[in-house]
């Protein structure tokens, strides 16, 4: 269970990450933090290439460090963008990977206002997850 500190805490780290967005394409800056189970927070930011599909979403960045540094276990998600736009699908499979279905995203806007949260199972139902790959 986060406090609110926690989430503050979260929204602030990926309203900082969004300040080092690779976005000359789109314009369109998002960052993104990770707490990880044991306390952890990643940051990332979206990183765009000339190449336009070789891209990857913020909190795709995000997860990828934390995974890649040892921790597999997600529980909470802050995005922040412009707008308080919403993960995209890919990175919300992502999310399903290594947080579960009560994985907890926090969307946020461009001053750090919270707009709205949800679990994963709300964003994503129905998913598809490791489980189903138990041959
Ligand atoms: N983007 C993200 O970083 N996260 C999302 O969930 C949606 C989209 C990025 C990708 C691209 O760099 C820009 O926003 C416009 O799509």
């Amino acid at each position: 269970m986060l406090t609110i500190q926690d989430k503050e805490n979260l929204i602030r780290m990926a309203k900082e990450a969004r300040e080092l967005a690779y976005a000359p394409y789109s314009r369109y800056r998002v960052g993104a933090a990770v707490l990880t189970a044991d306390g952890q927070v990643y940051t990332g930011s979206n990183v765009e290439n000339a190449a336009y599909p070789s891209s990857l979403c913020a909190e795709r960045v995000a997860i990828f460090k934390a995974v890649s540094e040892g921790h597999r276990k997600l529980d909470a998600v802050a995005v922040v963008t412009k707008n308080g736009g919403s993960p995209c699908g890919g990175c919300r499979q992502v999310m399903r990977e290594f947080g579960g279905t009560e994985l907890l995203i926090l969307i946020a806007d461009e001053t750090g206002a919270l707009l709205e949260e949800f679990t994963l199972e709300q964003l994503l139902p129905r998913s598809f997850g490791p489980d189903e790959l138990v041959l």
